[in-house]
């Protein structure tokens, strides 16, 4: 069965306190929520995860080799700075899909800077909690046509 893991990064567990005027009222609980009902309905595995820390978030990176299919990432604040999880992803070799709940590009300059864009099979933002779903489908779609 197809497996995906959604890894998110740092001050994304504070979802739904954390300013919600740019990133809502939904919970990362309500997404994990959400994104598990999705992969019932569509027969798919999914893992979840989330770290407020790199090397972690590089660890579940390396891990998800083997393990899974694909890897849907909102890397938070690292997309616009880590290189090491850029690298990381080309180590892996696995399709990997940018996500954000913001519309990056209509936000500060510095947030329109992305390393992991640059091994990503394609981008997702500005579309709140149902990017999620919009990501899994994407990647769904995706591994489909590769196979
Ligand atoms: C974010 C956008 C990033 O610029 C920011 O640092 C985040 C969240 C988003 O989902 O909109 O923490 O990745």
């Amino acid at each position: 069965m197809m497996s995906i893991l959604v890894l998110n990064g740092p001050n994304l567990n504070l979802l739904g306190i954390r300013q919600p005027e740019v990133y809502g009222h939904t919970t990362l609980a309500d997404i994990e929520s959400m994104c598990r009902e999705h992969a019932a309905t569509h027969g798919f595995d999914l893992d979840f995860k989330q770290s407020n820390h790199e090397g972690v978030l590089i660890d579940a990176i390396h891990a998800a080799r083997g393990q899974h299919d694909g890897i849907i990432l909102n890397a938070a604040a690292y997309t616009h700075t880590s290189i090491a999880l850029m690298d990381a992803l080309s180590s892996t070799q696995l399709p990997a899909i940018e996500l954000h709940l913001s519309n990056v590009h209509a936000r500060e300059p510095f947030r329109h800077v992305s390393y992991i864009a640059r091994v990503a099979v394609g981008v997702i933002s500005g579309f709140g909690a149902p990017g999620y779903l919009l990501a899994l489908d994407a990647m769904r779609g995706h591994l489909e046509r590769s196979e």
